[in-house]
């Protein structure tokens, strides 16, 4: 008889997961997905509200030096990518980095990793899908002087809103995409972000035709302190990076091509936003961003700096293209991850029957829809934003830990990418994760306490007990 302190800690070998791989009870999901494909899967999960809203807003906190915020955020992002990198290469399943902590740090563990990474994927598409609403708004209204009633574009008690119907709109059309497969969704997917790097892309060749050096200095009044501070807010335009560790199943060569996509799509996106930012500072002065806006900051630029407003339209369509391609990515990856929980019996199997002839977990997709547009049309964007971050770097921190233990744990394991420096680089990112954590408000580490409670009673109650893995160790 096994004791409970091994039934938590027990792990699933990596050898197991691989060969479970792709295998629901009700069939399989289809290999289809190449290096471009996923590489711009991890870019759309990416590339949305954290550009297009949260630039704006870190401005105050940096000045001119937001652009080092961008970088510094990067850095913090690039240590966790390594470690991604590294276990998507030897574990390439659905599951992200739930898969990975299994494998190496015990059930338990990658109970608590799955539960947080519902804050990063069920919670962030929800407040995805708000800031989609507000954009959309914002467009129609440039566009043709009217916009929709603050009822159904607010959650309740927010600038007399009601219900966000516009939220659960992009949740719907997003839901209604993935339900006719995955490689379909791949391709509109590439396609959305092909359109929103153009546009980011022109909102740098209209911002830098403003380009004003003297805007640049001083480049830190607000000093390192401001700096750090800006890069705690622009980290969330990082996450999603990590997507492409969701398709693990779903690629055509994993071991080669997940590592590649997570690192290629970190290297993309921060191109583009140091050149973004580069290009919003230098275009207007600093001191006339507004912390509190949620408007679109981009196109007010552009149409300052043309003195129209037929730049500002292009870049607020541009930005509801990007907001929808996330809010598609993101929902995808959520239902892939409850995918892998529920094959190792630790969420009831509905999760993972997969219908035989679209090979699409349907009735996963319509439970996690359902979740999300209840968040997205009732709770307001903010609190929906920080919780994300908080679940998002508990989640790296454990991945980090992961590839430290499975080194030592199983150094001969096949491994097709390798993180270098190590040990420093995933101790680095541990570290980089508790820093930007502590970074965030006390009543979102309440927030997050809660949830983990909740999680815990959930895995006391029904994982610990469904857990397959009972099967092999009774
Ligand atoms: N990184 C994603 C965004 O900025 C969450 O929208």
């Amino acid at each position: 008889m096994v004791s409970v302190s091994q039934r938590l800690f027990r792990t699933k070998p990596a050898q197991q997961i691989v060969a479970e791989g792709g295998h629901g009870e009700g069939g399989e999901l289809r290999r289809t997905m190449t290096l471009w494909q996923l590489t711009l899967f991890s870019v759309g999960a990416t590339l949305g509200t954290g550009i297009f809203v949260i630039l704006g807003q870190a401005v105050p906190k940096a000045g001119p030096a937001v652009v080092a915020s961008f970088v510094l955020a990067a850095i913090t992002a690039l240590f966790s990518a390594l470690s991604y990198a590294e276990l998507a290469g030897t574990i390439p399943v659905s599951g992200s980095s739930y898969s990975y902590a299994y494998a190496t740090l015990g059930e338990l563990v990658a109970w608590v990793c799955g539960w947080c990474l519902m804050l990063e994927y069920a919670v962030s598409v929800a407040a995805v899908a708000v800031g989609w609403g507000e954009y959309l708004n914002h467009f129609l209204r440039d566009l043709f002087g009217w916009q929709l009633p603050d009822a159904i574009t607010h959650s309740p008690g927010d600038q007399g809103g009601v219900i966000n119907l516009t939220a659960i709109l992009i949740v719907l059309l997003a839901t209604w995409l993935l339900l006719r497969g995955a490689s379909e969704s791949a391709t509109a997917n590439a396609v959305f972000v092909l359109i929103k790097v153009a546009v980011l892309a022109f909102f740098c060749v209209v911002a830098f035709t403003a380009f004003e050096s003297g805007n640049l200095t001083p480049f830190a009044p607000l000093g390192i302190a401001g700096i750090t501070a800006a890069a705690s807010q622009v980290f969330f335009s990082y996450i999603g990076f990590d997507a492409a560790s969701t398709a693990g199943e779903e690629a055509k060569n994993p071991k080669r091509d997940l590592p590649l996509a997570i690192i290629f799509s970190l290297v993309i996106v921060t191109v583009i936003y140091v050149l973004v930012a580069l290009a919003a500072v230098g275009a207007m002065p600093w001191q006339e961003f507004d912390p509190e806006s949620t408007e679109a900051s981009l196109a007010l630029i552009a149409d300052q700096a043309t003195g129209s407003t037929w730049a500002g339209v292009i870049i607020s369509f541009g930005a509801v293209i990007a907001i929808a391609s996330v809010v598609l990515t993101v929902l995808y990856g959520q239902t892939r991850i409850l995918f892998a929980m529920s094959r190792d019996g630790l969420i009831p199997k509905i999760f993972e029957k997969v219908d035989p002839r679209r090979q699409v977990p349907i009735a996963n997709t319509l439970i996690v829809a359902a979740f999300v547009s209840v968040l997205a049309g009732f709770i307001p964007l903010g609190q929906l934003a920080e919780a994300t971050s908080i679940g998002t770097l508990f989640a790296f921190a454990i991945v980090n830990v992961g590839v430290l233990v499975l080194r030592y744990t199983q150094p001969d394991l096949p491994r097709s990418f390798r993180t270098p420096f190590f040990p420093v680089t995933p101790i680095l990112g541990v570290i980089f994760c508790i820093l930007v954590m502590m970074g965030l408000a006390g009543v979102t580490w309440l927030a997050f306490g809660i949830w983990m409670v909740v999680g815990l009673l959930a895995y006391f109650l029904y994982g610990f007990r469904h857990s397959r893995l009972n099967r092999s160790v009774r």
